[in-house]
């Protein structure tokens, strides 16, 4: 099996995925790493792990379409058989949705359906909630609103900061991105309307 997986920054997630593919926790390898900004740290980890990596600048499309076409040709092109979006700040159109249906991941740094969209620790703390989380959920054409296949509680607790939440729920996240993977590539699994439902191995 392949991955391809998509970023635009800093790469933790990245990391976590390719450190679970080095030890066995993801049943495949990294075909390539993308990434929508030049300068993403990401890129470096990728090629510090001898992954194929490639900038893509959306300047160089005329609209999101061309942009889509352009990075759905080049996973295609590396026979990527899951999608994995790791902190990429862009939205997905239908041109690459509609070549990877339900083999695209996300993760995202809230419960969801709670807090999609930016900056989700600050909404979190700004709500006042007092438990949060992680999800890592398959992606659609709804922002953040796709099929949960994985999420991860974390508590707010008094005196929290955006940094200091958000690097609790980064620990959560490393940990059920690499496992929501396994559970996707693995197969058994079907969706009943919007669940995410893991049928028993026959
Ligand atoms: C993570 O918090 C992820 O949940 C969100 O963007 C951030 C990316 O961080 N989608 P990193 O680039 O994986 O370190």
């Amino acid at each position: 099996m392949k991955l391809g997986v998509l970023i635009s920054g800093r790469g933790s997630n990245l990391q976590a995925i390719i450190d679970a593919v080095a030890d066995g926790r993801i049943p495949a390898a990294i075909a390539v790493v993308i990434s929508n900004r030049f300068g993403a740290a990401g890129l470096q980890r990728a090629r510090d792990a001898g992954i194929d990596t490639l900038y893509l600048n959306p300047r160089d499309y005329p609209d999101r379409d061309a942009y889509d076409a352009a990075v759905a040709a080049a996973l295609q092109a590396r026979h990527v058989d899951l999608v994995c979006l790791a902190g990429f700040m862009r939205l997905v159109g239908p041109r690459l949705l509609d070549e990877f249906p339900n083999r695209i991941l996300n993760i995202h740094p809230s419960l969801l359906p709670s807090f999609p969209g930016l900056d989700a620790q600050r909404q979190a703390l700004e709500h006042g909630v007092q438990i949060t989380g992680a999800t890592v959920h398959l992606v659609t054409s709804e922002l953040d609103g796709g099929p949960i296949v994985l999420q991860a509680a974390v508590p707010v607790l008094p005196g929290d900061t955006v940094e200091s939440l958000s690097a609790r729920v980064l620990v959560e996240e490393h940990r059920i991105y690499p496992e929501a993977i396994r559970i996707v590539l693995q197969g058994g699994w079907t969706l009943a309307a919007r669940r995410f439902v893991r049928v028993a191995a026959s």
